[in-house]
């Protein structure tokens, strides 16, 4: 299965500027299918362990005290070249310089405040869904959603 999931998390300024319908319905329209989602307020220990890959640079504290600040809607997103559709989607992370009907261009305020994340890898997108949600890889498999 690996190539057709990838893992996208609307941030807290997305979320409270009330963006999570128009970007599930633009996600919905770009042929991506919701295999598993929810919506969760990240502890600073949880968010540290999410973002670590970038825990030496500059911004990793802001970065944990913005994704922190209010409640995330994470999902797992299942389409043929899931991590790459996803992230042509989305626009690059800086918005300012994001493609004009790009999610990122439409909802972001910042690079900080930038609306989505977006796995940047297959490898990193099984990581990221496994975060989240337990047995990913099998619910995505199976077109499944999670039992509680
Ligand atoms: P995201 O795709 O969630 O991955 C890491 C995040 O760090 C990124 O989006 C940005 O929101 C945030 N960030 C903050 N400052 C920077 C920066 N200068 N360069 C890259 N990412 C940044």
């Amino acid at each position: 299965m690996s190539g057709n999931i990838t893992f996208t998390m609307i941030k807290p300024g997305a979320v409270q500027n009330e963006h999570i319908g128009p970007i599930l319905s633009m996600i919905n329209d770009a042929g991506f299918r919701i295999v598993a989602m929810k919506y969760v307020k990240l502890r600073t220990t949880q968010a540290e362990v999410f973002y670590n890959i970038h825990k030496e640079k500059a911004f990793f504290k802001d970065l944990i005290k913005f994704i922190t600040s209010g409640p995330v809607v994470a999902i797992i997103l299942e389409k043929e070249n899931a991590v790459q559709d996803y992230r042509k989607l989305i626009g690059t992370t800086d918005p300012t310089k994001a493609e004009e009907g790009t999610i990122r261009k439409l909802f972001a305020k910042s690079i900080e405040h930038n609306a989505v994340h977006g796995s940047d890898s297959n490898e990193n997108a099984i990581i990221e869904c496994n975060f989240f949600f337990s047995y990913s890889e099998k619910f995505a498999k199976d077109g499944n959603c999670m039992s509680v």
